[in-house]
């Protein structure tokens, strides 16, 4: 199989009742380590790169290890920017073939969000790829309650945005946050189902790291469509390098130490996966 675009993975995850993991991934262990665990579950993925991750590994390079898993396994998957900051990196994306793109310009004043969204979004349906952008403010995970409940998704504005620019699917801010929380975490559940209610199409819910189980669980029933993960991928891959660094020394066969990276953040895949298709039919 090829690459497929968000839109063919929506619509087979709203069949089937799945909310679909959209895992980052840096390098290609986090990389085939999401895509093997996504396999073995028979569900499909969008694999993600984050802007600054764009900038370090490189979009072409990404793209070809993410191409070349699509073909290897057996299940759909899709290739994606994350907060791409910029019509311009959004392009770069496109130009080298991922399946969709984030455009995040939620902290700019909405005109300039909708018209660069637009531009976004004309240049990637004309190539058959999906958009993504955000409305509110998802907030990183180290602010108190009272700041991330600050940025929430107005439902109206958004229902306006959607319509406005012509998006795949809409970031949405819901109580969640990027990265470790300081806090636990509290999701505004009657937002979300306003918000599901209100916005003309699919909702992702960002930061979806080192949330509780149960509120993960309760958001998938309520059907957000995509769930991003990135922190505990990466957590799982520093933790797994420095246990094994600690055992094994620096003379270890560096396949050894990287198959233990792998295989750590694979079982946090696995994990969340099993959350996410927890309601399948
Ligand atoms: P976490 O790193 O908190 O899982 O957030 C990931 C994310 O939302 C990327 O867009």
């Amino acid at each position: 199989m090829a690459l497929v675009n968000y839109k063919e993975i929506f619509s087979y995850a709203k069949e089937h009742r799945l909310t679909i993991g959209a895992f980052n991934s840096v390098n290609m262990e986090t990389l085939q380590a999401v895509a093997s665990a996504a396999d073995q579950m028979n569900v499909p993925l969008i694999i993600q790169t984050y802007h600054a991750h764009v900038d370090y590994a490189g979009a072409d390079y990404m793209q070809a290890i993410a191409d070349a898993a699509s073909k290897r396994l057996n299940t759909k998957l899709a290739m994606g920017l994350d907060h791409g900051r910029s019509f311009e990196q959004a392009k770069l994306c496109i130009d080298n073939r991922y399946s969709g793109v984030m455009i995040d310009l939620a902290s700019e004043d909405y005109d300039y969000n909708v018209r660069e969204t637009r531009r976004v979004v004309e240049l990637a349906h004309a190539r058959g790829i999906s958009v993504e952008a955000e409305l509110g403010t998802i907030s990183d995970a180290d602010r108190t309650l009272e700041e991330i409940a600050a940025g929430y998704t107005d439902p109206k504005v958004a229902r306006d945005f959607v319509a406005d620019t012509g998006i795949d699917c809409l970031a949405v801010s819901i109580g969640t946050a990027h990265g470790i929380y300081k806090y636990q975490p509290k999701i505004n559940f009657e937002l979300l189902g306003e918000l599901l209610e209100t916005v003309p199409c699919p909702i992702v819910v960002h930061g979806g790291s080192n949330t509780p189980d149960e509120e993960v669980e309760e958001m998938v029933r309520m059907g957000i469509a995509k769930l991003n993960v990135g922190t505990d991928f990466f957590r799982a891959y520093n933790q797994a390098i420095y246990d094994f660094q600690k055992e094994f020394g620096t003379d270890a066969e560096i396949t050894d130490l990287m198959r233990a990276a792998r295989e750590a953040v694979e079982k946090v895949a696995l994990h969340k996966l099993s959350i996410l298709s927890k309601f399948r039919r």
